[in-house]
Formats: C-alpha cells, sequence, structure tokens
C-alpha cells in the first residue's frame, strides 16, 4: 500500500456501535446521532465516516443506508461471507483549514442541545 491509499483508507472516523434505547426508535434520532459524527469528521477533515453492521442485524444496515451511507471499498468481499460488513458516506472536504477544536466543540455542543 503507498502513502495515497494509506491516508485514503485511515483518514476516516470509524463508528462500531450506534444504539437508542427500544422505546426512543424511529424518531429520527439514530439519524441525528450519525449527523453529530458527520459533522465531527467534517470538522476535523476526516475523509469520510465508517460504520461497522453485523451481517445478521439487516435493520442495522438498512438505518445506515436510509441516512445515505453505502458498501465502503474496505469491506470484506461478499464471498469471504464475513459476519460483518463497513459502509461509508464521503464527508465532502470545501478546502477550507477546518475548524479549530474550540468551534468543534461548540458547534457540537450546539447540535446536541437543538
Ligand atoms: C439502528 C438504530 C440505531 C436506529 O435508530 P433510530 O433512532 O430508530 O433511527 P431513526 O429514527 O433515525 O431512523 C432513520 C431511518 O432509518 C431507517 N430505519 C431505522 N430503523 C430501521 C429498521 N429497524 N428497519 C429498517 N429501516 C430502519 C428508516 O428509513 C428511518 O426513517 P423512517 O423512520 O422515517 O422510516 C436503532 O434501531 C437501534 O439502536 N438498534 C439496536 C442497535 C443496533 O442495531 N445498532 C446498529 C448497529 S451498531
Amino acid at each position: 500500500m503507498n502513502d495515497a491509499e494509506y491516508i485514503m483508507l485511515t483518514n476516516s472516523l470509524h463508528g462500531y456501535e450506534v444504539q437508542v434505547e427500544a422505546e426512543g426508535r424511529r424518531r429520527g434520532l439514530g439519524q441525528r446521532v450519525l449527523k453529530v459524527l458527520e459533522k465531527l469528521a467534517h470538522s476535523t477533515r476526516m475523509r469520510c465516516v465508517r460504520l461497522t453492521a453485523l451481517t445478521h442485524n439487516p435493520s442495522a444496515v438498512a438505518f445506515f443506508k436510509a441516512c445515505g451511507y453505502s458498501l465502503d471499498e474496505t469491506s470484506p468481499p461478499k464471498e469471504e461471507a464475513s459476519h460483518y460488513e463497513i459502509l461509508s458516506k464521503t464527508t465532502i472536504q470545501d478546502g477550507s483549514v477546518g475548524d479549530t477544536p474550540q468551534t468543534v466543540g461548540d458547534n457540537l455542543e450546539q447540535m446536541v442541545i437543538s
């Protein structure tokens, strides 16, 4: 793997577990959690957000896809019949220098509160 490929694969924010209590589901909370992750990734100049979904949990995959995620290049090939897959969503980078740690914190606090 060359340096450019290494940076492309590693410059991401990876979430392993997203969970909303059963009685709070289907009210947009999960989607909101992902938006916070995406904002954090964007603010810290991560190329994408990657999420792991267990293959025996099709509703998680449906949720991630509904939120705009698709199968990532690093996901194990279907032939491997792996117990997990990796989905990702690109973080749009506009070429700006990115936020300072202070503004990242302020922005996230604002998103969680509002
Ligand atoms: C997956 C989970 C985090 C989703 O959280 P949520 O707050 O219920 O999700 P949202 O309300 O934001 O859903 C957004 C969209 O995702 C899709 N979606 C969510 N849950 C779904 C499900 N069980 N089956 C199919 N699609 C689903 C829908 O399109 C939904 O929009 P809609 O309600 O308008 O149809 C939640 O169901 C959960 O905690 N599950 C148990 C833990 C888990 O499986 N986590 C994921 C793997 S780590």
